[in-house]
């Protein structure tokens, strides 16, 4: 187990610095030395999310935190709220909205459908919304959606929105200031290549005015951005006790970004991305994401029905690499092959050779292969 290769789409591949960051003694989280680092995490969160402007947290959580942060510090009973789906992330968000009692409405594109920002244009005219949720990559679909136009329809509409940016940010390219959405999340177990276990949330000055000035206060203690706010300012103070190691980790990963440069990462992972779905072109196999969406982090392709399972057995038993299936009917007829993080294209190469080999000996070689979809 110790030396598979991930090329699922989370938790992904550590570097030495990143796992050694979290076997030193347990730091108190009430010491000098904490507080310094924990300020020097959010900064660096700060540049990966190119935020000045806004407001950045870093806190214990995985990504499901984030969602579900964004929704209850924003949204109050009864509020209309609009979420664009396309693949199981954009549903659960949908079902956060329910839980949190929004009128919940939304667009399903499909899955690996874009979200589609004329669509969302005539939607934003029919309903007075409140806050729009977007995906940025539905790591089930693996589709990327157009972000920067969606927000844009948003911010015309006076329509605050949030973006999902667990499966993007450090390997899309993403400039918060610039994209100008209320509240922009990812996690660290992605394509920031941190261990599993802490949120990173952007709030823009709007967002952060509008929850001052709601009329219902936001109905969580943890999942709260005020409460989280002050914190980073003053990490001395208390509100829940942090997962240290997890933040160690995250420091040393962020700090491995911003030595890379977040260019050069975006440029690495395009790379990445153009690779796989070379190879998987060569295979004869269809994409789950419509042409021109799809993600540099992650790439979902459809396999004959059946086919899903013997070959991620296959390709870890035999070669140590573990890819992943489709979510729950997609299970026995989608691979998925998360390619981020600290991912280098001749490694990945080399793991798709082996996915050849596992092709053939199934007896699903290119030219060969019964396309499912
Ligand atoms: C796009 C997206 N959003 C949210 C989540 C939820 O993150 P977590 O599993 O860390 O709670 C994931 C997880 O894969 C994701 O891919």
């Amino acid at each position: 187990m110790d030396d598979t290769l991930l090329l699922i789409p989370g938790p992904t591949n550590l570097s030495k610095r990143v796992r050694e960051a979290m076997a030193g003694p347990q730091l108190p989280h009430v010491g000098a030395e904490f507080y310094s680092m924990f300020k020097e995490t959010v900064s660096l969160a700060r540049h990966v999310f190119r935020n000045e402007k806004g407001v950045q947290l870093v806190y214990t959580g995985s990504g499901t935190t984030g969602m579900e942060t964004s929704v209850v510090s924003l949204v109050s009973h009864g509020d209309r709220t609009l979420t664009l789906m396309n693949g199981y992330f954009g549903h659960r968000m949908l079902l956060l909205n329910g839980i949190h009692g929004a009128k919940a409405d939304s667009i399903e594109f499909g899955s690996g459908r874009a979200a589609d920002p004329d669509t969302l244009r005539k939607k934003l005219r029919e309903n007075r919304y409140s806050v729009v949720f977007i995906t940025h990559v539905d790591t089930s679909s693996s589709v990327l959606n157009p972000v920067p136009e969606l927000v844009e329809e948003c911010s015309k509409a006076g329509v605050l929105s949030v973006v999902d940016s667990v499966c993007a940010i450090g390997g899309e390219p993403l400039d918060f200031d610039r994209l100008g959405a209320d509240v922009v999340f990812t996690a660290s177990q992605k394509a920031l290549a941190g261990a599993p276990g802490a949120v990173l949330v952007a709030a823009s000055s709007r967002a952060i005015e509008y929850m001052e000035k709601r009329k219902a206060p936001i109905e969580s203690y943890y999942m709260n951005i005020l409460r989280w706010k002050p914190i980073m300012d003053d990490p001395k103070m208390y509100l829940a006790t942090p997962a240290t190691q997890v933040l160690l980790a995250l420091r040393e990963a962020l700090l491995e970004v911003k030595k890379e440069g977040i260019e050069e990462r975006w440029a690495r992972h395009k790379k990445l991305g153009e690779l796989t779905r070379s190879r998987i072109e060569a295979w004869g196999l269809k994409f789950v994401a419509e042409e021109g969406h799809r993600a540099d982090t992650v790439t979902g392709f459809w396999v004959p029905d059946g086919k899903a399972g013997p070959i991620q057995k296959t390709l870890e038993a035999e070669h140590h690499v573990m890819v992943a299936r489709g979510i729950s009917t997609d299970a026995d007829k989608m691979i998925r092959i998360g390619h981020f993080g600290i991912l280098q294209p001749q490694t990945l190469s080399g793991a798709l050779d082996s996915m050849g080999a596992v092709m053939e000996e199934l007896g699903l070689a290119p030219g060969r292969v019964a396309v499912a979809r």
